[in-house]
């Protein structure tokens, strides 16, 4: 409001926005677009809610975001995060030499999951006793939170991609990525650290994940296919799909 002469007598705190339902846990804000409503954080967050407390979410410091617009139905950024079966031939020069491909750790609760994938470094594990062990350094954890966000543990900091579909546009997308960091970049020692971590996640995601599934897209809107399959050693993109049909109503 400008110029507030042009409204008298107008109490601004009965004119904002429309108010929505909103909670903070456990260090997240949680927001449902309906005004109308209501959270039902107990049971979404049932299974996996008490390590995420573990994270301490609060105490990050949002480093950077980027949004970006693609040519792709909403959930593939989803699907490239469920399974390291494509690393070795996907991104051989990017993610590949830091993670071993292939394997993975994978829980399901309800329509979400957890999934683990190991760094190379855990191999120096071998001669440790097991009471030095870490789990979050030697490994990137990620979580579903279902259907459209993937929050990732990364030894050091966390990422987050959300993503949405634009509106009768089944072939388009808008996807939020963030990076979270330990404490405030005050120096360019850690900016130069951060900076070269969120170029390694753009490089990988963008030109190397996105790049060909924009691909498969097009192929995918061809009609030439009808389905894909899914390898037993995909557990968390099968979790997904299947938790995709029974929320849509199908048995
Ligand atoms: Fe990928």
């Amino acid at each position: 409001m400008p110029d507030k002469r042009n409204f008298p007598d107008i109490a601004l705190s009965e004119h904002g926005l429309i108010p929505l339902p909103l909670e903070e846990r456990p260090g997240m804000l949680w927001v449902l677009s309906d005004p109308d409503g209501s959270l039902e954080l107990g049971s979404y967050l049932d299974g996996v809610h008490p390590e995420l407390g573990n994270y301490q979410l609060g105490d990050w410091v949002l480093y950077e975001r980027r949004v970006l617009h693609r040519d792709i139905n909403w959930k593939m950024p989803i699907d490239t995060f469920l399974e390291p079966y494509h690393f070795a031939s996907l991104h051989t020069n990017t993610v590949a030499p830091i993670f071993y491909p292939n394997v993975c750790l994978f829980e399901g609760h309800g329509p979400r999951h957890w999934m683990a994938v190991a760094r190379k470094n855990i191999a120096s594990l071998r001669d440790k006793p097991e009471s030095e062990w870490g789990f979050v350094k030697h490994k990137a954890i990620s979580y579903q939170l279902f259907p459209n966000t993937i929050f990732t543990i990364q030894a050091d900091h966390v990422e987050t991609r959300r993503v949405f579909p634009v509106k009768d546009k089944v072939d388009q997308c808008v996807i939020y990525f963030d990076c979270y960091v330990p404490e405030p970049v005050t120096s360019d020692k850690a900016k130069r650290y951060w900076d070269a971590n969120i170029d390694l996640a753009i490089r990988t995601v963008d030109a190397e994940d996105i790049a060909i599934q924009t691909e498969m897209e097009r192929n995918f809107l061809s009609g030439a296919m009808e389905y894909m399959l899914v390898g037993q050693n995909e557990p968390a993109l099968a979790h997904f799909h299947l938790a995709l049909e029974r929320a849509m109503g199908a048995d």
